[in-house]
C-alpha cells in the first residue's frame, strides 16, 4: 500500500510556514540540554585520549608506553596489535587504519590510546608516549602530488564540446590559477563518543555523528559483532557542518575497542588541539583555467583543472571532488569545456565533508573566472554573469548542464533582476567608483553572485529515509526518524510537518533522539537533504494514521474517509467535530493501529558514475547575494559594509530556522573567504591548531546592512509541503564577499600601474594577502 495514498483532505494548519522556535532552544540556552559530555555517567567509565603522530611521513620503530603506564590512574594503552579482527575501518575506500599499523602519514595520525580513570590523566599520560619514527619524504601539498601523482582515486575527466578549439577560435583568452584554503568545522561541541559494553557481547554507543547507521556499521566490524548487537544513539550535536559525517565514526570506534579491552564504559572526547590535529577539514583545492571569449564576456571554451587536497586517505574526497565537478558551471551554461579533477594524496589529516560538500569549491572557480573576464573588457562583472546564464529550457537552448542534466526549474534571470533592483546594485557600483576615484586610502567594492545547487545525495542510493510516528492515547504523538539534529532545526521542522498533518499543536508532538534501532539504515543527515528525505517519510507514516483515524470515525459517521479533516485538534466529519484525543482512545479500544512507519526515496534521480552524467539531483536550490566591501590600502584589513541576500527555499516550513540557516552560512563561507587560514608548517604540522591562532567570525563581523529576503515560489518539483532544502546553499552566497574584495583590490591597482586586469588573491584574503595582491605590480 502506498502510504502516500491520502484519503482525507489535506490539513490546514497554523503549524506549518510559521516560524516557529527551533525545538529544544529555550532547554540550549538554560543549558538543560543534553550533550554526550553531559550524560550521567555509568559505574566503572573510563576515558581515552589520543596518542599522536609528531610526523607527517614515516616508519614506526617502536612505541615506549611506559612513562603513560606509571601515571596513576592509567589503566592501559590501546594499540593497533589490540585490535583482534580487521585493523582498517569499514568505509567505502577500506584505506583508513584505525590506528596507525606500522606507519604514519600525518601529524597527528592517532596511533594509539591511553585509558585512564580521568580525562586528564588519559591525556597527560599520552603525551608521554614516546614513539620512535623513521622519518619518510612526505608530500605536503597538492603541487607536489600532482607531480609526484600521488593520489587517493583516479582522475576524472568531463568533457562536452571542444574546448581546445572553441578557445583558439575566440576573440579573447586569458589563462591563470587559483588557489583556495580549507576550513575547519569548529563545531562548538568537539568529536565524542562513549562506548557503553551491554549483556551477551551487545553495545550502545552515544555518538556525536551525522551518520548513527555508519557508525553502528564501523563499530560492529570493529568489535567483530553483527549489527544487530550494535544501537547507537544520537540526541543532538553541537554542531556538525559536514565534520561529523563520517568523522565522528573514528571516535566511536576508539571508545568501542577500548571498552571491549577494559570491559568497561569509555568515554573519548578531543579537546579543540586534539580536534583540529586529527581530524579533516574542508579540501583546499588548486585550479588552472585557460578561457575563451568574445567581447561581450560570453564564455566559448574554458578548460578546467581542479586538484582536491584530500589529505592521506580517500575518506569523502570521491564524491567530494564529484561534487566540485558538478558545480562549476554554477548558473551559466558552458558550450565547451573539459574538466579534469585530481584527487591529491598528501600527508596532512583526510580532509571530508564541509557545507557544501565540494560545490563552493567548483563554483568559486567560475565566479573568479567571470570577475577576471570583466576586468579584462572593462565590463560590469554583473553584466558578464548575466550573458553567461543558463536560459530557460522552455527556449530549449542554452539549458543543459555538462553532465546532460537539463535544468528545467531555473528561476536565476528573474532573482538577479529582483536582487540587482531591490539593493540597488547598478547605482551603488557607480558610486562606488566615484568614490574610489577620489579617495586613495580606502577602497571599496561590489559584487552580485548567484548560486545553483544541486540538491539530493550525487550517489543515488543514499536519497532514501525512514521514519516512526507513534500515537499515544492521551493524544501526544512521538516521531522517530533517521536525521540527526546539529542545531539546523531539522527535528522542529519534521514535527511541524507532522503536527501539520494530523491538526495538532507543535507541543503535543516530540521528535526523540535518533537511534539504530528505531529506523534502521539511514543515510546521513547531509547533503542538506535531512528535511526533504526525513520530513517526507515522517509526513507518509502520519497520514497512515490519519487514513486509520479517518477510516474509523468515517464508520461512525457513515460518511465518506475523504471528507474527514484534521484541523484545530479535533477530528471533524460532516456530522460531528471530536476531539482527537477521544477519538483516538475509542480507536485504540476498536483496536485501531495508532503508529505507523514511513518510507521516502526521491523520484527521477540517476547518474553514471563513470560518465559522470544524468539527473544527479532532483532539483535546485537558487540564491544571490550583492555585497559591499572596503579595503584599506595601508593595511589590507577589510571589511563587509553591506549585504543583501535573495535566497530560495521553495515554500518555507519555518522561516525563523531558514533565515537562521541563511545568515549562519553565508556568515560561516564570509569566515572561509576572510580569517580561516589554516597554516600548515614545513614538517606538515597544522600550526593554527586553536581559536588563538585560528580566527573564525564573530558577531562583530556581522555586516551593519545585512537583508535576506525569500524568494516568495513554491518547489516546482513534488518536495515536501512545497520546500526547498536550505542547509548548505547559502554558504555559497558568500563568494560575493571574495568577488568584491577583487573589485576593490583592483580599485587599489587602478591607481598604481596598469595591471588591475588580473588580481592575484587567494583566499582566505587576509589582510596580508590583500596587500600582497595590491602591491602586485
Ligand atoms: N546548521 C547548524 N546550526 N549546524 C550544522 O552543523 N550543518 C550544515 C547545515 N546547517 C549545520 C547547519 C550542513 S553541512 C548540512 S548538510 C545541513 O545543515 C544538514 O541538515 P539538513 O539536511 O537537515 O538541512
Ligand atoms: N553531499 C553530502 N554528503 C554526501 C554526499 C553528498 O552529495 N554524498 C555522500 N555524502
Ligand atoms: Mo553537509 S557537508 O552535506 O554534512
Amino acid at each position: 500500500m502506498n502510504s502516500n495514498t491520502q484519503h482525507v483532505s489535506p490539513a490546514n494548519s497554523s503549524v506549518m510556514g510559521k516560524p516557529h522556535f527551533h525545538e529544544s532552544a529555550r532547554a540550549q540556552v538554560s543549558g538543560s540540554a543534553v550533550y554526550i559530555d553531559d550524560i550521567s555517567e555509568l559505574k566503572d567509565t573510563l576515558y581515552a585520549a589520543p596518542i599522536m603522530s609528531r610526523v607527517a611521513h614515516g616508519r614506526i620503530k617502536n612505541i615506549d608506553v611506559n612513562p603513560a603506564l606509571r601515571i596513576p590512574g592509567v589503566k592501559g594503552v590501546v594499540l593497533s596489535s589490540d585490535i583482534g579482527g580487521d585493523k582498517y575501518l569499514a568505509n567505502f575506500t577500506h584505506d583508513e587504519p584505525i590506528l596507525a599499523i606500522d606507519h604514519v602519514y600525518h601529524v597527528g595520525q592517532v596511533i594509539g590510546l591511553v585509558v585512564a580513570d580521568s580525562v586528564m590523566g588519559a591525556r597527560s599520560a599520552a603525551k608521554l608516549v614516546q614513539c620512535e619514527i623513521e622519518p619518510l619524504p612526505p608530500i605536503l601539498n597538492v603541487k607536489e602530488s600532482l607531480k609526484a601523482k600521488s593520489f587517493v582515486l583516479p582522475p576524472v575527466h568531463v568533457k562536452r564540446g571542444d574546448a581546445l578549439e572553441a578557445i583558439k577560435a575566440s576573440e579573447v583568452t586569458i589563462s591563470g590559477n587559483l588557489e583556495i584554503g580549507g576550513q575547519e568545522h569548529f563545531y562548538l561541541e568537539s568529536q565524542i563518543a562513549y562506548a557503553i559494553p551491554l549483556e551477551q557481547s551487545q553495545w550502545l554507543v552515544h555518538s556525536s555523528t551525522q551518520h548513527p547507521g555508519e557508525v553502528q556499521h564501523w563499530v560492529a566490524h570493529a568489535l567483530g559483532v553483527d549489527l544487530n548487537a550494535v544501537r547507537v544513539e544520537c540526541k543532538r550535536m553541537g554542531g556538525g557542518f559536514g565534520g561529523k559525517e563520517t568523522q565522528g565514526g573514528h571516535l566511536a570506534v576508539w571508545a568501542s575497542l577500548a571498552a571491549l579491552k577494559f570491559k568497561c564504559p569509555v568515554k573519548m572526547r578531543l579537546d579543540r588541539d586534539e580536534d583540529f590535529l586529527i581530524t579533516g577539514k574542508r579540501h583546499p583545492f588548486y585550479y588552472e583555467y585557460k578561457v575563451g571569449f568574445d567581447k561581450s564576456g560570453l564564455i566559448k571554451g574554458l578548460e578546467l583543472m581542479l586538484a582536491s587536497n584530500c589529505g592521506f586517505s580517500a575518506d569523502l574526497s570521491g564524491p567530494v571532488s564529484d561534487r566540485a565537478v558538478f558545480h562549476v558551471d554554477n548558473a551559466y551554461f558552458l558550450e565547451n569545456v573539459s574538466i579534469s579533477s585530481y584527487r591529491c594524496k598528501t600527508n596532512t589529516q583526510s580532509h571530508t565533508a564541509f557545507r557544501g560538500f565540494g560545490g563552493p569549491q567548483g563554483m568559486i572557480l567560475i565566479e573568479h573566472i567571470m570577475g577576471e573576464i570583466a576586468r579584462q573588457l572593462d565590463l560590469d562583472p554583473l553584466e558578464v554573469r548575466r550573458v553567461n546564464l543558463y536560459q530557460p529550457s522552455s527556449t530549449g537552448k542554452r539549458c543543459v548542464t555538462h553532465y546532460q542534466m537539463t535544468v528545467e526549474d531555473n528561476i536565476l534571470e528573474p532573482l538577479i533582476n529582483t536582487l540587482a533592483q531591490s539593493s540597488d546594485y547598478a547605482k551603488r557600483r557607480k558610486e562606488i567608483a566615484q568614490w574610489n576615484a577620489s579617495n586613495s586610502l580606502i577602497k571599496r567594492g561590489i559584487a552580485l553572485t548567484p548560486v545553483k545547487f544541486g540538491i539530493s545525495f550525487t550517489a543515488t542510493l543514499f536519497n532514501q529515509a525512514g521514519a516512526l510516528v507513534n500515537v499515544y492515547t492521551d493524544g501526544s504523538v512521538q516521531i522517530n526518524h533517521g536525521g540527526t539534529e546539529m542545531g539546523q532545526g531539522l527535528h522542529t521542522k519534521v514535527a511541524q510537518i507532522v503536527a501539520g498533518e494530523l491538526g495538532l499543536p507543535l507541543d503535543q508532538v516530540r521528535v526523540t533522539a535518533t537511534d539504530t534501532s528505531k529506523v534502521p539504515n539511514a543515510s546521513a543527515t547531509a547533503a542538506s537533504s535531512g528535511f526533504d528525505l526525513n520530513g517526507r517519510a515522517a509526513q507518509y507514516a502520519a497520514r497512515q494514521i490519519k487514513n486509520n483515524l479517518a477510516a474509523f470515525v468515517s464508520g461512525l459517521d457513515e460518511c465518506g474517509a475523504g471528507a474527514v479533516v484534521f484541523e484545530d485538534s479535533l477530528i471533524k466529519t460532516p456530522h460531528k467535530n471530536r476531539a482527537f484525543k477521544e477519538v483516538v482512545q475509542l480507536a485504540y479500544a476498536n483496536r485501531i493501529q495508532l503508529w505507523s512507519d514511513g518510507f521516502y526515496r526521491t523520484p527521477k534521480i540517476h547518474y553514471d558514475k563513470t560518465t559522470l552524467t544524468g539527473r544527479p539531483f532532483y532539483y535546485f536550490t537558487y540564491g544571490a547575494a550583492c555585497t559591499e566591501v572596503a579595503v584599506d590600502t595601508l593595511t589590507g584589513e577589510s571589511r563587509v559594509i553591506a549585504v543583501d541576500i535573495l535566497q530560495d527555499v521553495g515554500r518555507s516550513i519555518n522561516p525563523a530556522i531558514d533565515l537562521g540557516q541563511i545568515e549562519g552560512g553565508f556568515i560561516q563561507g564570509m569566515g572561509w573567504l576572510t580569517n580561516e587560514e589554516l597554516v600548515w608548517n614545513e614538517q606538515g604540522a597544522l600550526s593554527t591548531h586553536a581559536p588563538s591562532t585560528y580566527k573564525i567570525p564573530t558577531s562583530g563581523d556581522t555586516p551593519q546592512h545585512f537583508v535576506i529576503n525569500l524568494w516568495p515560489e513554491p518547489n516546482q518539483e513534488d518536495n515536501v509541503f512545497g520546500s526547498k532544502a536550505v542547509g548548505e546553499p547559502p554558504f555559497m552566497l558568500s563568494i560575493s564577499v571574495f568577488e568584491a574584495l577583487k573589485e576593490a583590490v583592483s580599485a587599489g591597482l587602478e591607481d598604481k600601474v596598469m595591471q588591475k586586469k588580473r588580481i592575484n588573491l587567494s583566499a582566505p584574503a587576509t589582510a596580508e594577502r590583500i596587500l600582497r595582491a595590491m602591491q602586485a605590480f
